[in-house]
């Protein structure tokens, strides 16, 4: 009767998953339903939809996914530090150990006990994936590290030092966390979401009970922690207060990574936020250098006001009051023309490097909408065009800024070896 009933549901599931989450998304967003039937509970269905049916599916394709030999051989000798170190927190409320699109199981949810979630089963089931050479909850096509082939040796000093602390001591805390739980933005970038969010009064209570509650537990061993992979360091109320709470003397040896848009970032919040002293790494996403540009792909943005704060963080860099300054562009049909001049936009501001990367689909868009953006099909009618940017001097340059290519190079590769 078990195994009936987990069939029927495996088969719902199925089912459901292949028709029916996407358009719900899609539904989901559109700023008219929002309004019609309340935030709150579109998000709490959000959530469960996610939870329910799409992470099954990205964990399905992980177990089905063919390993061919050579891979096999790669991993067996090869290693990963980051889900015996690293903690990443979902706006659906759960908690993984690496990136969730990469390694697709979640460890917990973030209303477990703290200690409790980062030794849960299902974090120790992965650790040992690692250990034993499988690999099997990471999504081999997906991660980065094991497409490019570039984890650490089995036996190098830094895998060695990671399975024998480990060893010794399996419960110790995360030394970095990855908070993206709060989706909360100042500004409403199509490549993102279809309109502005902010959590409501009562969200935002409840995240911030989360900090005490989980957060601050886990962060105790920490030496790093990235904000924001979901919504908006500086444009998240929950987020401020969290900052203001880690740079309030508790945490001194914390350094923050933060991934933001910029419009915020200025010499006002960088005193109010305490940030002197306590910043490693800031990504500023910028997509754009002509005003007009940037007007469309980051929806809400003043590029004027942009270039003011790029101008504070540049003097902040060049005194060596941060670490490291990227900026970020997500190539579109909209803005490859800019890529040449992104690089010097990075020269201007002290940037150490100018990261590009392709624009992803997301369940935001339909498909019309995607088609026309995505500028790495051959079939899209700016694409030879886009082609003859890419060997701009400038993407190849050697001194600073670095230029990192990220996946662009990728897509232009597979389209070469599908057209061959
Ligand atoms: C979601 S944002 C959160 C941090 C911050 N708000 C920002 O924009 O930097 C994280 C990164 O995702 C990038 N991004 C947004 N939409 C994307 C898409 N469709 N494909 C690839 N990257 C995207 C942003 O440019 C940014 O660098
Ligand atoms: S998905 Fe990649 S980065 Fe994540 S744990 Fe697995 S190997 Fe490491
Ligand atoms: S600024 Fe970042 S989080 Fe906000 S909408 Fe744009 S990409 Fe998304």
């Amino acid at each position: 009767m078990t195994e009936i009933t987990t069939t029927f549901r495996a088969r719902l599931v199925d089912f459901v998953d292949r028709l029916v989450p996407k358009k719900l998304l899609r539904l989901f967003v559109h700023p008219k339903f929002q309004e019609f039937v309340g935030l709150e509970r579109i998000e709490a269905l959000g959530s469960w939809i996610d939870n329910t049916f799409m992470l099954k599916r990205r964990q399905k394709i992980c177990r089905e996914q063919h390993v061919d030999q050579s891979t096999e051989d790669y991993l067996k000798s090869h290693f990963c530090a980051n889900p015996f170190r690293q903690l990443e927190t979902t706006p659906t409320g759960l908690a993984y150990v690496c990136c969730p699109i990469w390694l697709p199981t979640p460890i917990g949810t973030l209303d477990s006990d703290p200690e409790q979630l980062w030794n849960s089963d299902a974090a120790k089931r992965i650790r040992e994936s690692i250990l034993d050479g499988s690999f099997r909850y990471c999504n081999h096509w997906h991660c980065p590290a094991i497409a490019s082939r570039s984890l650490p040796h089995r036996d190098s000093p830094e895998a060695r030092q990671v399975i024998e602390q480990y060893k010794k001591n399996p419960a110790r805390l995360p030394e970095h966390l990855v908070l993206s739980h709060d989706k909360s933005c100042n500004l409403s970038c199509p490549s993102c979401r279809s309109s502005l969010y902010l959590a409501n009064s009562r969200k935002q209570a409840e995240l911030d009970r989360l900090t005490e509650r989980t957060l601050l537990p886990l962060l105790a061993e920490a030496k790093s922690v990235m904000i924001t992979g979901s919504g908006d360091p500086f444009g998240s109320k929950h987020f401020r207060n969290l900052i203001k709470r880690l740079n309030g003397g508790g945490f001194p040896q914390l350094r923050l990574e933060l991934i933001t848009n910029g419009q915020l970032l200025d010499e006002r919040a960088w005193r109010e936020l305490n940030l002197e002293g306590r910043v490693k790494y800031v990504q500023i996403s910028i997509d754009a250098t002509e005003a007009a540009t940037y007007a469309i792909v980051r929806r809400g943005g003043d590029f004027a006001r942009l270039r003011k704060n790029l101008a504070f963080l540049g003097e902040l860099r060049r005194a060596g009051r941060i670490a490291a300054l990227e900026f970020s562009m997500v190539v579109q049909a909209l803005n490859f023309r800019q890529m040449p001049d992104f690089v010097r936009l990075g020269q201007e501001f002290a940037a150490d490097r100018v990261a590009f990367n392709m624009i992803r689909q997301r369940d935001i868009f339909s498909k019309e909408e995607h088609v026309a953006a995505f500028i790495g099909d051959p079939s899209h009618p700016d694409y030879q065009e886009f082609l003859e940017v890419l060997k701009a001097p400038e993407l190849a340059r050697q001194e600073a800024p670095e230029v990192l290519i990220g996946n662009v190079l990728e897509y232009v590769k597979r389209a070469e070896i599908a057209a061959a």
